[in-house]
């Protein structure tokens, strides 16, 4: 028999849960989401975050996993199968690419993680001050050999997982991994909430003040749902092939969306009581794992220690996020192009090392790749994923699809409106102000 991507399942439901967190949890909830509530006011952030993520992002991948099941084809076939020969195919082929793009980052990213956990082991950032903290970041950020070497070290760990299988390798890494992954956030937690001053960061993040809330930030807790959830090029639609017709669909999509928000918020509980602590701002941007936590490590007992953890789960989580990305390639590969599943994780990683080498040599395009992927192809794609769903599948086939189980969705009638009207209405506007800011135009004064 031919080996394809999708008959290979999950075994259960426990395993496809915990596989598609894995994809969800990434860098976007341990390093990108405390910045960005961080920039964003903090617990006003967090309500708008919420909001955003159960009318929004929650439907979009609801509406990714009933696609990916329903065909029991990965991205690339899926849209093609239920609308031969229309321009809907484009989708799969968009998703496949910003694939390739968010990897292409994403592994640099992920490969300094592994160079801070690996620089925390040998104690390279013990006792340095602020100013040489900041120094070893430069000299990493801007030393693209060095960035290199760690990329192919994420790249080869990933492509290894990849090239197991989808039972063998994903859903064992994300079993293993993740109850890891969530203990160890929760031990950093308890440390960090222990640090002297701490009571200001749980404030700041507990205690709203409503008038942070602006059109700007609504928009930014929108990006980031879909961001941080995988949505909006065909992730969840390739593991939504992977869940059996037994399971529901449903409680699967909230149990990931949950998982996510929990690790996201731990993350926040984790760093906000640390900066609060050390005197740092919550809002000093994108460097804040990076530059700041390092000083706060050295201020705090078993700090070595601590640093060495805390660098290692954030590496476990962008590889399970990077695995999850590949993925949507190699079933790309073995299904258009009837490459064998080795063959095809072979080929994939050769072509994002090619790729990530151009992100870790320029910093234009390492910017241009991570604005381009987050801002124009996420939203353009989870645009034609939301309009495809009611227009091609049909509303008797989504809800069949979500009742396939055997049970009701009670709540049907509620996620299709939100699918049919609200949120299309939400995208498109989120896409025209990031177009129109980058004009220079404001939508909102
Ligand atoms: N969600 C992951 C994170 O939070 C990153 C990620 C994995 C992703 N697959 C994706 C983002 C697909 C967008 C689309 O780090």
């Amino acid at each position: 028999m031919k080996e394809t991507a999708s008959n290979d399942l999950f075994s259960t439901k426990v395993g496809a849960i915990a596989a598609a967190a894995g994809s969800a949890v990434g860098l976007g909830n341990i390093w990108r989401f405390p910045y960005v509530l961080g920039e964003n006011g903090g617990a006003a952030f967090l309500i708008v975050y919420i909001i955003s993520t159960i009318l929004i992002a929650i439907p979009v991948l609801l509406t990714e996993f009933v696609i990916g099941r329903k065909t029991n084809l990965p991205v690339s076939g899926a849209y093609n199968s239920l609308a031969p020969g229309k321009w809907w195919n484009q989708i799969g082929i968009i998703g496949v690419l910003c694939a390739f793009i968010i990897l292409s980052f994403y592994n640099v990213v992920a490969g300094w993680t592994m160079c801070y956990t690996v620089r925390s082991a040998t104690g390279a950032l013990q006792g340095l001050s602020e100013d040489a903290i900041q120094q070893a970041f430069v000299s990493l950020s801007e030393n693209p050999w060095e960035c290199l070497i760690w990329m192919v070290v994420t790249i080869v760990a990933s492509a290894f997982i990849v090239s197991r299988g989808v039972k063998r390798g994903i859903e064992w890494s994300s079993r293993i991994l993740m109850p890891l992954l969530l203990l160890l956030i929760i031990v950093v937690c308890v440390r960090s909430l222990t640090l002297d001053g701490a009571l200001q960061g749980v404030k700041f993040l507990l205690s709203p003040d409503f008038s942070k809330i602006t059109p700007q930030s609504i928009f930014e807790a929108l990006g980031q749902s879909f961001f941080s959830l995988s949505i909006g090029m065909g992730t969840m639609t390739t593991y939504g092939a992977y869940i059996s017709k037994k399971q529901n669909l449903t409680s699967c999509a909230f149990s990931v969306a949950f998982v996510d928000f929990v690790i996201a918020f731990l993350a926040a509980l984790m760093i906000m009581p640390c900066a609060f602590a050390c005197g740092i701002n919550p809002g000093s941007g994108p460097g804040l794992v990076f530059v700041t936590l390092p000083n706060i490590f050295n201020a705090i007992m078993f700090g070595q220690a601590i640093s060495f953890v805390f660098f290692l789960l954030l590496f476990i989580a962008a590889l399970t996020s990077s695995v999850s990305l590949l993925e949507v390639i190699v079933a790309y590969f073995m299904n258009e192009h009837s490459f064998s599943r080795r063959k095809a994780t072979v080929v994939s990683a050769i072509l994002i090392g090619i790729f990530g080498t151009l992100c870790a040599f320029s910093k234009t395009l390492f910017g241009l790749f991570d604005n381009f992927s987050a801002n124009v192809m996420l939203p353009l794609g989870a645009l034609f994923i939301i309009l495809f769903a009611p227009l091609i599948l049909g509303r008797r086939a989504m809800r069949n699809e979500l009742e396939a189980h055997g049970g009701k969705c009670k709540l049907f009638g509620f996620y299709y409106a939100l699918v049919r009207y609200v949120v299309p209405i939400a995208i498109v506007i989120i896409f025209a102000n990031c177009i129109l800011s980058w004009m220079g135009v404001k939508m909102f004064a």
